[in-house]
């Protein structure tokens, strides 16, 4: 193609136009203040309302009066909070606990501060905008001291200032590279640190939009092809109060099932039965763990979803239950194509029962995809969504608990690589075309599938893998990051892509361990290995045509290797499983940013290297062919090195040596974890669960909570949990350890916590919940 030699930057191509014009709202004409703020402009209408004392809504429509109910992510209405208005002559002040907004009437601006009176989001001498082609825009001042993250699913570096991004979910094979945009995943959100504190912006609009953080020093804008403009604001202060009130709007993670945090081998395709069963009996011989065998599209009759190639997989129930006495589950992949074939029940059911997507004059839209000419369910309507989930009985009958929706995007082989926008879409009663409903198309589907699998499941969580998705992706869906390459460099990219996919709500994510195209080598796929027992989501996947890439190989010396960090991920499961349980309840990332924690230290604004899980437990994986010393950074406290157990001092860096079989990991004096055992696949509950307590010897305080409960039902909702709020404090002669806090009803198969004290120093005496224990009894 043309556009991808230098004619790209031919003098006389199109580029952006200065010309542009913006009408702006204009002059205040007339204001309600009763129920709604409502503002009549000269150019638009405009509606406030507050979703919290620290969630404000503004809603502006330059044609009639803002829709509010039209969401397909926010999950709440807004809430009757105390707000005190002040009306002047020339100003609005609206006032809650949290939040102040100063709205100036001519020309209408609205300024949002926090309660000291700090600058949140301020407007611009152009404020909310639009185009007569129907785009909406933005403007919000840029501070120096700006920081952004989230958007979603973006290649390149963890802070996106200086980026112009756009959400359009797009199938993207290759290449992924920092400037590669848009991707799968369209989240119109982002949080922005400036001088430590942060605030949130979720701009609630469907169509193919764009955050322009780069055109101008002084100001950025979000702006959106169609629709209107209507965005939340959330206060903050800390970045994990921006997640809790960002995941209040769209949802956060169910509790996913311990299984799906297992292990997952994956690969485009495991083509028959038999290769299935020799993959999953090499696994229990070499006593390497795992809990997820994914299948491909090979499965299927012709790539005909909802059926199995009778010849390649003759029986797949006898299949299905022989894995799971082995301690493995069978995920199938299931993309939203129905081929064109008369013949074939799922498509005579979608044409007879009127459920693909259609033109406005009512012929159905076909697109080419994997099992040739298809039609594509509407997912946007409720009839095709229950529809849909309820043939999801054809695999869980079967005894699948875990389905994969990929090309939901929808991905379709043609120049556009998707649906016609011209698609009308029948929006659960108000038809609206594709290109308003396009990046919804994936979220939608995943809450067909998620919904129709849990009804199935009789009180089993079902577990859902996605590739598209929109904002509120998490209240459905584990995400993986698409079609990425065995190159070092995207085992770089993908840290700060999984850490903005969790500041964005999606908790449970990750890449393709190892790479999926391209062939992956000895020491990327064990390095790759290392990061991913730690990633929230770890699954190995390849491309068809490349390179086998299971554990072992590249022979015994790197199956050794990856064999103890797939294991590591089972022993820190009862860890892990605790902090999905916070992401449950708080909508926090697992696998999280230094900043997140460190708001104050600029050190971790912009580190793209290393990761956190939880709150105290720093990785700092080498990321290099042939490298075995890196730098890395640890912020404010001690750290203790897992490996050789040396302390570092915080606020500096160190040159850490890490031979191929090692992982830095950092835990912060002070501070505890708790592990597990790895017994075998066939028996993955451990019957032994420790506290590493790291020793601190200054007043260190730390508390957390640690959560389990049965791993895989829905009992929990029922009170089946058990939930311990444990404090650790470290003094020069005392380690005290205190459960603060016992709930539920769950009777784990271990009946202690033992207590483990790394660093004890010789005049330090332990005090377990007042006495001289060494554990924990539950
Ligand atoms: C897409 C997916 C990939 C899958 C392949 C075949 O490329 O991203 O994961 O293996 O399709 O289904």
């Amino acid at each position: 193609m043309l556009e991808d030699t230098s004619f790209a930057i031919h003098p006389g191509m199109e580029h952006e136009s200065k010309a542009i014009v913006y009408r702006d709202v204009g002059n205040l004409i007339a204001e309600d203040l009763t129920d709604n703020y409502q503002f009549t402009c000269e150019n638009g209408n405009i509606v406030i309302q507050f979703y919290t004392d620290s969630i404000v809504r503004i809603t502006m429509n330059q044609h009639n009066e803002p829709k509010l109910k039209h969401s397909k992510t926010v999950m709440v209405d807004k809430k009757d909070i105390n707000v005190d208005v002040s009306n002047k002559e020339n100003q609005i002040i609206l006032t809650t606990k949290q939040l102040q907004l100063i709205i100036q009437k001519f020309p209408f601006r609205v300024d949002i501060f926090d309660n000291h009176g700090n600058e949140i989001l301020a407007e611009t001498d152009r404020g909310m905008a639009f185009r007569e082609n129907g785009e909406i825009i933005a403007f919000k001042k840029m501070h120096e001291t700006d920081h952004f993250y989230g958007f979603g699913e973006k290649t390149g570096h963890l802070d996106k200032r200086g980026e112009k991004m756009e959400m359009w979910n797009s199938d993207v094979y290759a290449p992924h590279n920092p400037e590669t945009d848009p991707l799968y995943e369209s989240i119109p959100y982002f949080m922005t640190l400036r001088n430590g504190k942060a605030h949130g912006v979720f701009f609630d609009n469907t169509y193919r939009s764009k955050f322009d953080m780069k055109s101008n020093p002084d100001y950025y804008t979000f702006s959106a092809e169609g629709g209107q403009l209507d965005y939340y604001v959330m206060a903050g202060p800390e970045p994990k109060d921006v997640l809790e009130q960002y995941t209040y709007l769209t949802g956060r993670i169910p509790l996913p099932s311990k299984w799906s945090l297992g292990y997952h081998q994956s690969r485009y395709s495991y083509e028959t039965e038999a290769e299935v069963r020799e993959l999953a009996q090499n696994f229990i011989d070499k006593e390497i763990p795992i809990d997820v065998i994914h299948l491909d599209i090979h499965y299927m009759n012709g790539y005909r979803v909802f059926t199995f190639d009778k010849e390649h997989f003759p029986n797949p129930e006898q299949l299905i239950k022989d894995l799971r006495e082995m301690g493995i589950r069978i995920v199938p992949i299931v993309d939203p194509g129905v081929k064109k074939d008369s013949e074939y029940a799922i498509y005579q059911e979608g044409v007879n029962q009127d459920l693909f997507c259609k033109y406005i004059e009512g012929q159905t839209y076909f697109g080419e995809v994997w099992p040739g000419i298809s039609a594509f369910p509407d997912f946007t309507d409720e009839k095709a969504r229950n529809w849909w989930g309820k043939k999801h009985a054809f695999y869980t009958n079967m005894g699948i608990e875990g389905i994969w929706n990929d090309m939901n995007e929808p991905s379709v082989f043609n120049e556009t690589k998707t649906m016609d926008v011209e698609v009308m879409h029948r929006n659960d009663g108000e038809p609206t075309t594709h290109r308003e409903l396009h990046n919804v198309y994936g979220l939608l589907m995943g809450k067909a599938t998620y919904e129709g699998m849990k009804k199935q499941l009789n009180g089993k969580r079902p577990f859902l893998l996605t590739r598209a998705g929109f904002a509120g992706v998490q209240r459905y869906a584990t995400v993986w990051t698409g079609d990425n390459r065995s190159f070092w460099e995207h085992l770089q990219m993908s840290l700060p892509m999984v850490m903005n996919l969790g500041i964005s709500g999606v908790a449970f994510t990750g890449p393709d361990v190892g790479g999926f195209a391209h062939d992956t080598n000895a020491e990327l796929l064990t390095r790759w290995t290392q990061v991913g027992a730690f990633t929230p989501f770890f699954r190995n996947h390849c491309a068809i045509g490349f390179r086998y890439q299971e554990p072992w190989q590249f022979g015994e010396k790197y199956e050794s290797i990856m064999k103890k960090y797939i294991q590591m991920r089972y022993e820190w499961m009862p860890q892990l499983y605790s902090l999905f349980y916070e992401a449950s309840e708080r909508g926090l990332p697992v696998m999280r940013p230094l900043f997140m924690e460190f708001p104050e230290d600029e050190k971790t604004y912009n580190l793209n290297d290393q990761f956190m899980l939880g709150d105290n437990v720093i990785l700092a994986p080498i990321l290099q062919p042939s490298v075995t010393d890196r730098a890395v950074y640890l912020p404010k406290g001690n750290w203790v090195e897992l490996v050789t157990g040396k302390v570092y001092e915080g606020e500096n860096t160190h040159l850490i040596h890490a031979e191929l079989e090692d992982l830095p990991i950092f835990v912060k004096q002070g501070s505890a974890i708790i592990k597990g055992e790895w017994i075998s696949n066939k028996e993955k509950t451990p019957k032994h669960v420790s506290m590493d307590i790291y020793a601190g010897y200054s007043g260190e305080n730390y508390q957390f909570t640690y959560y389990d409960d049965d791993g895989e039902t829905f009992d929990y909702e029922n009170g089946s949990y058990l939930k311990l709020d444990i404090e650790v404090i470290s003094n020069k002669d005392k380690l005290v350890v205190n459960v603060i806090n016992k709930k539920g009803d769950f009777k784990p198969r271990y009946q202690e916590i033992d207590i483990n004290v790394i660093g004890l120093s010789d005049g330090q005496e332990v005090v377990v919940n007042g006495q001289n224990h060494t554990s924990i009894s539950i």
